[in-house]
């Protein structure tokens, strides 16, 4: 049991880490949070004109969904304790302990957890990713379509409940991270990114 809650919590601790933030400071872009959709994330990043800061982000924030799984699986803990710490992970990039509670929106870690967990899953939600972008160039609409995809994606490649219930926990909270993109989208007023 202590093995399992200093999995959990140094989970929450790796999640913590909003390399946005970092990457925003160590590259002289300026912090995402006081500028764009103010979202400590790659999107938000790119926005403010890093295109290399932005793929360090994105790897930064995937990478961080991987090696708390990869090490705990490891361990040989339990599914649920794996789920566990999954959770964790995503939680902290949501609500990361340094940086005042206030955190991204957990689109690159999510897909660093599932292709940890299941790589066709993360592949195949990738994929959904990579093809709504492609088509609108909006990275909001992009991430709650691949989002939304997760769920079905999940429940049909693994028939493991740890797994399915964390899918639609990080579904859900991705949805709820992003209700001010879908009220942009709504009204019309979320803007693509333009062809380069
Ligand atoms: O991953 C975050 C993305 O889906 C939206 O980011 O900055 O456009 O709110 P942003």
């Amino acid at each position: 049991v202590i093995l399992d809650i200093i999995c959990i919590l140094g989970a929450y601790l790796i999640g913590s880490i909003a390399t946005a933030i970092l990457v925003g400071r160590a590259m002289g872009l300026g912090d995402p949070r006081q500028s764009g959709s103010g979202n400590p994330g790659a999107t938000n990043i790119l926005r403010m004109g890093g295109k290399k800061a932005a793929a360090l982000t994105l790897f930064g924030d995937l990478i961080k969904g991987v090696i708390p799984i990869v090490i705990t699986r490891s361990l040989g803990v339990d599914d649920w304790i794996l789920a566990a710490v999954a959770l964790a992970t995503f939680l902290g990039h949501l609500y990361p302990v340094y940086f005042g509670f206030r955190g991204g929106k957990g689109v690159a870690t999510a897909l660093g957890i599932l292709l940890a967990l299941l790589p066709f899953m993360g592949l195949a939600v990738l994929g959904v990713w990579i093809l709504i972008f492609a088509i609108t160039r909006v990275s909001s609409l992009a991430a709650l379509l691949a989002a939304s995809s997760a769920v079905p994606i999940a429940f049909a490649l693994s028939d493991q409940s740890s797994l399915r219930a964390l899918v639609v926990l990080l579904v859900l909270l991705i949805l709820w991270r992003h209700r001010s993109n879908i009220q942009r989208l709504l009204d019309g007023r979320e803007t693509p990114f333009k062809k380069n």
